[in-house]
């Protein structure tokens, strides 16, 4: 499987790296330890030391935040991954240094740019509704490990009819099966918009939205950008009436490859609940089932369901090597697959054509 390199990829919610403290996250095979510098800014270095290969993250923080030190002989590193100590000697060997990966904090997250081209902020997808001083409506920002493949994952979730069936009961229900999907790109963004008129809410809504039982329009609006970083705003409205009369969520669900079959999973929720009024208790209520029930949905459902898809695949020969019959309900995956393909090609024939 091949990655792509020159591209942001979110390696941890920003709470998850403390000052003063040392962690480690593989992205695409390269395994990474990061840590923040005295400014606070995220440094990411390989999580190598170049004599004997040990992890750095075995290592420690030196106190003036601006340099790693490896656990096993003590060269120590700057953030530019350069070695600026060997205590054995007054010689440090010119091999001796770490590569250093740019890094930016946004979005409550910690991006990592892979590749070897120029990093780009802008390139930065915009999970804005996740910045840190939104905390009052942001769910609990969350990761999972996932023992599946980024791409079988981003299938899942570009194509949420499966809702209807794999999660009845608890995101979706029978009445939804038949939706309609409307698959559009602006750029380098795929959008993937699925409207299901006239059902009854389904269960997260249900509990969010207080409408006497009667039917709602449900939509469930999802925006993917490369590799599969995705952002879904889903919600009910009173039929036939406006989007903002209703409620919505919009739902952060950003994988990041950690090699051909691992993916971890980042994922968090803003609610825009319309004012309804409630008791703390309801609220409390509210915030604490949306949370479990997007946890079961992801690791008790999703993930079983799409692990056993990847081991039938895995069974006959590998990924890919199967050809999956299409259905409409897979215009988006399809179309998600082909941006990442090009993207692919592109890189290569750069590749090919640099001095
Ligand atoms: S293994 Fe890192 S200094 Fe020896
Ligand atoms: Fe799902």
């Amino acid at each position: 499987m091949k990655f792509i390199r020159n591209i942001w990829y979110a390696t941890m919610w920003a709470q998850n790296l403390p000052a003063g403290r040392l962690a480690t996250v593989t992205v695409t095979k390269e395994p990474l330890v990061l840590f923040r510098d005295a400014d606070g800014k995220p440094v990411a270095l390989m999580d190598r030391c170049p004599h004997r290969l040990v992890p750095l993250h075995l290592g420690k923080l030196c106190s003036d935040g601006q340099r790693i030190q490896c656990g096993y002989h003590g060269l120590e590193f700057d953030t530019s991954g350069r070695c600026t100590h060997n205590p054995h000697s007054e010689t440090i060997p010119a091999a001796a240094k770490v590569r250093a990966f740019p890094a930016v904090e946004r979005h409550s997250l910690i991006w990592v740019w892979m590749g070897e081209q120029p990093a780009r902020e802008e390139l930065i997808p915009d999970f804005s509704a996740f910045d840190e001083d939104n905390n009052s409506r942001v769910s609990r920002r969350e990761s999972i490990e996932l023992e599946v493949n980024y791409q079988l994952m981003t299938d899942n979730l570009l194509d949420l009819s499966h809702v209807s069936f794999l999660h009845d009961g608890v995101l979706g229900h029978s009445n939804m099966v038949r939706g309609d999907i409307r698959v559009e790109q602006e750029d380098d963004t795929l959008y993937v918009k699925r409207s299901t008129p006239n059902v009854a809410p389904p269960g997260m809504f249900d509990l969010m939205y207080r409408h006497d039982g009667k039917p709602v329009d449900a939509w469930a609006d999802m925006r993917w950008n490369a590799p599969s970083c995705m952002l879904n705003n889903a919600g009910v409205c009173p039929v036939g009436g406006k989007r903002t009369d209703g409620v919505y969520i919009l739902g952060a669900h950003i994988l990041t490859p950690v090699s051909e079959f691992r993916t971890l999973y980042h994922f968090a929720a803003v609610r825009y609940d319309n004012n309804i009024s409630r008791t703390p208790e309801e609220q409390n209520e509210v915030v604490e089932k949306l949370s479990s029930l997007r946890r079961i949905a992801f690791e008790e459902q999703d993930e079983p369901m799409v692990l056993a898809q990847q081991q039938a695949q895995v069974n006959a020969g590998g990924l890919g090597s199967l050809q999956p019959v299409l259905l409409n309900i897979d215009a988006g995956p399809v179309r998600a697959r082909r941006m990442l393909d090009t993207m692919r090609l592109n890189a290569d024939s750069s590749a090919a054509t640099a001095p």
